[in-house]
């Protein structure tokens, strides 16, 4: 089967049902329609955006990705010659850490995104361990950092100085794995401005803003880095012989979430409606979804759409029975991993406005009409 060409209708007909929400004008952050969106691959157009600072102007032609730092034989690459390289396709979801954050209550500073800073694609690009087995990483390199090419000052504070790049940093031991991606194709399409064009960091099993967009340098370092994105922005507390330290977010907590019904939608009563949805988790696989219908009372196993495939959400559904007798319902879905962990029933202080992973509650109402609320 000629599976790209399937997809390119498959994105025609989604596309032509739904468009981007916009949660900032610019740069731009602009959430999926998670509820129109019924393939397994977001396609390019409906994927959200998540952007610090406005696209970087980068020219194919003159593009240099340069590797350096601790290592043996720095170099640099062109696009064509990073393209020439042997590559990989695989298939990863991307969730923005602060993703579902206008369901806390009180509300909380940030982006209020909703379900849908969140979307699957397949990636195509070079394994970032070909790029360091090449340049040779010294012993004493303990973290790669990933640069972008775009710089601005960030909104929230403590700032630093200047106006700072886009950065983050991985640990040896997880840049060295062979899901980490130097990646120039989405969906088997060329990487849009939006994404990232023309390369970009895929990083498997951790949240969006590990995966460096616009990237030009890959650097070993010897001391872990502490900048901006990794202790003012996308930082949580831990817990260190039970006093608090501030450490860098990672990877993807356990998560489902309910695309269909939407919230507050009004469904007929005493149908059979199918609540559909997607779960994914970090570096472990999603085994069982839970769903409630009474807000957390009850419980009935989901179904699954999509088999397992490390990194990449899961579709599922569950035919609901919808009650006779009208009124307000809350539906809840709840994912299981392959270890048994569940996700936890409330927001945890501990991550502020970010990792939001509980059951969200997706409030409805069942009655013949909307005109027939009170
Ligand atoms: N890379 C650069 N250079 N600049 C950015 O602002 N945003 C990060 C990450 N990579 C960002 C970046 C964040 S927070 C997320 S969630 C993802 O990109 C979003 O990727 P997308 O816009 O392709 O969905």
């Amino acid at each position: 089967m000629d599976h790209s060409k399937t997809q390119d209708v498959d994105d025609a007909a989604q596309i032509s049902l739904a468009g981007l929400i916009i949660r900032q004008k610019e740069p731009k952050n602009l959430e999926a329609p998670f509820d129109r969106i019924d393939s397994y691959l977001t396609p390019r157009e409906l994927f959200y955006i998540r952007s610090h600072f406005p696209v970087p102007n980068l020219d194919r032609d003159s593009y240099q990705l340069h590797i350096d730092g601790a290592v043996r034989h720095p170099f640099a690459l062109s696009y064509e010659e990073l393209r020439s390289m042997p590559s990989e396709t695989r298939v990863a979801t991307l969730e923005c850490a602060g993703n579902s954050r206008v369901f806390l209550v009180p509300q909380v500073q940030g982006a209020q995104w909703e379900l849908g800073a969140v979307s699957n694609a397949e990636w195509t690009g070079v394994p970032l361990r070909a790029l360091l087995e090449r340049a040779g990483l010294r012993e004493d390199a303990c973290e790669i950092l990933l640069e972008g090419a775009d710089r601005g000052t960030p909104k929230e504070g403590p700032l630093p100085p200047d106006p700072i790049s886009y950065a983050w940093s991985l640990s040896r031991a997880k840049a060295i794995q062979p899901e980490v991606l130097i990646a120039y194709q989405m969906n088997g399409r060329d990487l849009s401005p939006d994404h990232g064009f023309p390369v970009r960091a895929i990083v498997p099993g951790h949240y969006g803003m590990a995966s460096v967009k616009w990237l030009t340098g890959i650097q070993a370092v010897s001391e872990p880095f502490h900048g901006y994105w990794k202790t003012s922005d996308y930082a949580y507390w831990a817990s260190m012989d039970g006093k608090p330290v501030r450490r860098a977010l990672g990877e993807m907590q356990i998560k489902s979430e309910i695309a269909r019904p939407r919230v507050y939608e009004t469904i007929a009563p005493n149908r059979i409606y199918t609540v559909s949805g997607a779960a994914w988790a970090g570096e472990t696989d999603v085994t069982e979804i839970a769903v409630s219908t009474d807000g957390g009372r009850s419980w009935a196993e989901a179904e699954f759409v999509d088999p397992v495939r490390r990194h990449a959400w899961r579709r599922w559904k569950f035919d609901w029975l919808t009650p006779k007798e009208p009124g307000p319902y809350t539906l809840l879905a709840r994912a299981k991993d392959a270890s048994g962990l569940i996700q936890p029933d409330k927001h945890d202080q501990n991550y502020g406005t970010y990792v939001i992973n509980h059951p969200l509650p997706i409030e409805v109402f069942v009655g013949d009409s909307a005109g027939s609320r009170s």
